[in-house]
């Protein structure tokens, strides 16, 4: 049966890409962000993945808000990337992993989660940004299967509710009569709101908790509502969700091997930790 590796959740902001393309990983503003990186490449060569599961959110460019779903999984032979109107360059295509993804499918809806399946999917910075991170060649040694949770378009699906989703995917990819090696990477967050009245928000003291919670407490998150989740983390903060999937699918211990915290990445508070299973 396929081995869960371990789980990676990072922020995604598109001025990532932008300081990719122009070399900026040593300018100050930049460094203590691109340095966190370094222990998840040393990391990445013995964990050895075959494969990534990615939990994004798609922010309008492969759906957008006149049809939204909740949850959506990719089963697309490759992924590309597109324009996202935010002059950053696209980045090489994904093979996708088309076994394991109709195994998720079926695995998923067999669990009473109501999917939409996408044989066609371009993706966004948020999944082909923490790839670059994690891969900076960008000759990607694994192939992938995109999970896209809705953190865009109001009604989100709840903390509780993505913490399910995680587990299934953790079993799901666990019966998964193959010998892959596969790696959960979580995409978005911490806290951050890009637009309002409060535009600008950060929550230090949420992120940190949040971040502990993944590690002592898993499910601690799911305590909160939507309403309260924007509420201590930004409208965008919610992509924490994706985090917290990430982590219910890799069981019931872990072990913490690295964390990054540091803001603000544009308006972001940018977060990084590696998440091993344990037992
Ligand atoms: C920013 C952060 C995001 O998560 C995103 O998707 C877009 C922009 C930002 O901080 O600029
Ligand atoms: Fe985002």
């Amino acid at each position: 049966m396929a081995k869960i590796v371990g789980g990676v959740t990072t922020s995604h902001v598109p001025a990532i890409g932008r300081a990719i393309a122009r070399d900026l990983q040593a300018d100050p503003y930049w460094k203590p962000f691109f340095d966190g990186y370094a222990p998840v490449h040393q990391w990445l060569e013995t964990a050895r993945p075959d494969v990534v599961v990615v939990f994004y959110n798609d922010h309008g460019l492969n759906f957008f808000l006149d049809k939204m779903p909740t949850f959506a999984v990719g089963a697309a032979p490759q992924y590309s990337n597109a324009d996202e109107g935010w002059g950053i360059p696209q980045l090489p295509p994904f093979p996708g992993e088309q076994d394991l993804a109709w195994h998720l499918i079926d695995a998923l809806i067999g669990a009473d989660f109501d999917l939409t399946t996408c044989q066609e999917m371009v993706v966004d910075h948020a999944l082909t940004l923490p790839m670059a991170l994690l891969w900076p060649d960008q000759k990607w040694p694994v192939r992938i299967v995109p999970v896209c949770i809705n953190t865009v378009q109001f009604p989100l699906p709840s903390a509780r509710r993505c913490h399910a989703l995680g587990e299934a995917v953790g079993r799901a990819v666990r019966s998964w009569d193959s010998d892959q090696r596969v790696l959960i990477l979580g995409t978005g967050g911490l806290s951050h709101q890009l637009d309002g009245e409060r535009a600008g928000f950060i929550n230090k003291d949420f992120d940190l908790a949040f971040m502990d919670s993944l590690v002592h407490d898993p499910r601690w998150a799911t305590q909160f509502s939507i309403p309260e989740l924007v509420e201590k983390a930004g409208t965008q903060g919610v992509e924490l969700l994706m985090w917290l999937a990430t982590r219910a699918a890799l069981g019931d211990a872990v072990a913490e091997v690295h964390r990054n915290y540091h803001i603000p990445i544009s308006n972001t508070a940018s977060g990084l930790m590696v998440i091993e299973p344990r037992g």
